[in-house]
């Protein structure tokens, strides 16, 4: 069998420095907070470009601490495609705001900046207050941030970059953690930087966003650990995952370079068979995952099944829309419908992909493909 994902590859060929880490935060003992913490914070910075990095304890509390940090009051609305993972819309009802659903494009499965103005207008109708927009970089690829921007400035609105499965990508030669007003990541552990363990991060530019993000993840801390100034919660990331990160970031951008191989030769093997995966022009992926288009009216279950049977693992991101997920059927969904949404939800299959995916494998994958469409 395949493996969908292979952190074992990764881990073996980092597993010395990763242990060397671990051991160093095992001798001084330095938990929570520690100087791992803080160095990593640096070097992630350094890496997207911004003034600050606040590290925290998993992307969905990277949005959280965001939300907070820009004001989002009870009530308010903020835009957010449908097709995308839970925590990307879940972040708003946990603060009593309100996720007002959007289309994404068919091609880049992200977020379609003409259906920025419907959204607005149906949240309008229903009299939300719309006060800003979340963007997801989707499998990978960052979202058109040049147009979403464009709209935002235009009606007064803030951009958060829902970048945990886009870290490190990079649009129209700008990286990730750059291209909104602020960035929040994952270091789930199957993300393109992940760690052992659950983690996440925040780049911001703000000095006021960043002091709140680094008070709100201590409790509201003040400029003492038991002047509580504000509300907050725990949301530290862990020393020992700071360490594991460090060890990781070394090998990133190699990683990078091998998951763009692997998609552009799953482009060559899968031209014909199914729609491959397109990045917009100027764009790059970190290839979280290489998601393919099935034919529509395509078994997806019977080919998963028989792709399986041939040694091949697949996965189904995202079968159902996050606007007709019960808890979410009562908020707003732009222009009523989301045609494009909705026909994602049905055809879309993730393939494996991981950066120590080889040939053979590779070839093994498209082979068992057609394979399976021809059943
Ligand atoms: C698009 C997106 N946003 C947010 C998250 C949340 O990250 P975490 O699992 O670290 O809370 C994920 C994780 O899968 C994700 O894919």
């Amino acid at each position: 069998m395949i493996p969908f994902i292979d952190l074992a590859a990764q881990q073996a060929r980092i597993r010395d420095k990763i242990e060397a880490g671990m051991t160093r935060v095992l001798d001084h003992g330095a938990y929570i907070m520690g100087p791992e913490v803080t160095a990593l914070e640096t070097r992630l910075a350094d890496y997207a470009g911004t003034t600050h990095c606040i590290s925290c304890s998993s992307g969905t509390d990277a949005l959280i601490l965001a939300l907070i940090s820009l004001g989002l009051k009870p009530g308010q609305g903020v835009i957010v495609p449908s097709f995308t993972f839970a925590a990307s819309a879940e972040v708003m009802p946990v603060l009593g705001a309100i996720p007002v659903f959007a289309e994404v494009q068919a091609d880049t499965y992200n977020l379609d900046p003409e259906s920025l103005t419907v959204a607005f207008a149906t949240a309008r109708e229903s009299g939300i207050e719309v006060v800003g927009i979340i963007g997801v970089g989707l499998f990978g690829q960052p979202a058109d941030y040049s147009a979403i921007m464009k709209f935002a400035r235009a009606n007064d609105l803030w951009v958060v970059d829902d970048a945990a499965q886009s870290f490190g990508a990079q649009w129209q030669g700008t990286r990730v953690g750059m291209l909104a007003d602020i960035t929040c990541t994952s270091f789930f552990p199957a993300k393109p930087l992940g760690c052992y363990g659950d983690g996440g991060a925040v780049f911001t530019n703000d000095d006021l966003q960043a002091e709140i993000m680094r008070s709100c993840r201590i409790h509201g801390m003040g400029k003492t650990r038991y002047d509580n100034v504000r509300i907050g919660m725990t949301a530290r990331l862990d020393t020992i995952q700071a360490a594991v990160l460090d060890a990781k970031l070394d090998i990133f951008d190699d990683e990078l370079e091998s998951r763009q191989r692997v998609a552009d030769l799953y482009e060559t093997l899968l031209n014909g068979v199914v729609e491959t995966p397109k990045l917009a022009p100027d764009a790059t992926s970190s290839w979280a995952q290489y998601t393919v288009k099935l034919p529509d009216g395509s078994d997806r279950d019977a080919i998963m099944a028989s792709l399986l049977d041939q040694g091949v693992p697949s996965a189904i991101y995202y079968p159902v829309p996050m606007h007709e997920q019960p808890p979410y059927r009562n908020y707003p969904v732009a222009g009523g419908e989301l045609k494009v949404t909705a026909d994602l939800c049905k055809r879309v299959l993730a393939l494996p992909m991981h950066p120590y995916l080889d040939s053979a494998a590779q070839n093994q994958v498209a082979t068992a493909l057609a394979d399976a469409l021809n059943q």
